[in-house]
């Protein structure tokens, strides 16, 4: 017997260095303008061929149970369901063996599992041998998740519609973050659903004018860390921060510690601290991990490319 080895497929954490949310639209999905910006912390998806499917995660947030911060490990994880989706498109069996190893943090607002979801994808097609269309690809992507398609695409985007429909962004320049992990994850929907509760009692604006996206998009042409600084937003962060009203503390000690500007990535807990060029970032990450405020750090950079074969 011919042992066959592994496909592996890496695929980047995502930060929105823009988020306009819109209404919430009849399906339960809000209206998004939102600028996506892959970085370099990644998580790895290794198949082989198998008799059904099977799955093992290990690294950080692995486990058996649900809930945030907790992976599932069977059929309703991200991963096996794209593997039924890819199998079922392409019209062969679903057989593989697919090992998951978690860098990215669960329930952090980094797209972790979006990104092993698009890496499923990509490597499945390798193993398969289904050559999906590129736009095949995207379009089963987006019936997995909204940040699905970036995950695949990688690089710097412009999201619409609920946030899969993706479209690639001019820029400038390679930008040095440090991301401020909290200890314990939020559920997306229990900060989508907070963002309706203010918006209802008129705590935060409606939602019938998200905030706009040109400003960023500018920074982007441009390049500087400063002008960038000058124009990251983000719709969901007011209700990131009535759930959990530590997150404030966070962002200060971000700003504090010398980031030129912070903020919470998509629906957090998760601070994106920007710093100016390596040198700070290498300073901030340091300053960052001794305030006490955040499990771990992480200095990462972006825009990366999205889920490719490495191996
Ligand atoms: O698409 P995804 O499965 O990642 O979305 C998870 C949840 O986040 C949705 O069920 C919804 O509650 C919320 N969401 C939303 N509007 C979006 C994207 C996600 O309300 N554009």
């Amino acid at each position: 017997m011919t042992v066959r080895e592994p496909v592996v497929v890496r695929a980047p954490a995502k930060i929105n260095i823009h988020l306009g949310v819109g209404p919430l639209r009849g399906d339960g999905f809000h209206a998004l303008h939102t600028v996506y910006l892959a970085v370099s912390l990644f998580d790895t998806v290794a198949v082989r061929p198998g008799e059904g499917l099977s799955l093992t995660l290990s690294g950080e947030g692995a486990g058996t149970t649900t809930g945030p911060g907790q992976v599932p490990g069977g059929p309703t994880n991200l991963v096996w369901r794209a593997a039924e989706l890819l199998a079922d498109h392409a019209g062969v069996r679903p057989d593989a063996a697919m090992d998951v190893v978690k860098r990215i943090p669960v329930a952090a607002g980094l797209a972790g599992g979006s990104a092993d979801a698009a890496a499923t994808l990509v490597a499945l097609d390798a193993l398969w041998g289904t050559r999906a269309a590129r736009a095949d690809l995207l379009a089963l992507a987006a019936q997995l998740g909204s940040d699905v398609p970036f995950s695949l695409t990688g690089g710097v985007a412009l999201g619409t519609g609920r946030g899969e429909q993706v479209s690639p962004v001019l820029a400038g320049g390679r930008w040095h973050w440090v991301l401020g992990i909290a200890g314990e994850g939020l559920s997306t929907p229990a900060v989508y659903a907070e963002l309706d509760r203010l918006r209802a009692t008129g705590r935060v604006p409606d939602g019938t004018e998200p905030t706009s996206a040109e400003p960023v998009l500018a920074a982007l042409r441009g390049g500087a860390a400063g002008e960038l600084a000058r124009s990251l937003a983000n719709d969901l962060q007011p209700a990131a921060l009535s759930l959990r009203p530590d997150l404030r503390r966070a962002l200060r000690a971000a700003e504090a510690a010398g980031a030129v500007a912070a903020v919470v990535s998509g629906s957090g807990p998760t601070v994106a601290a920007l710093a100016g060029d390596e040198e700070g970032a290498v300073r901030l990450a340091a300053e960052l991990a001794g305030v006490g405020v955040f499990r771990s750090v992480r200095a990462v950079t972006g825009p990366v490319p999205g889920a490719r074969v490495v191996s």
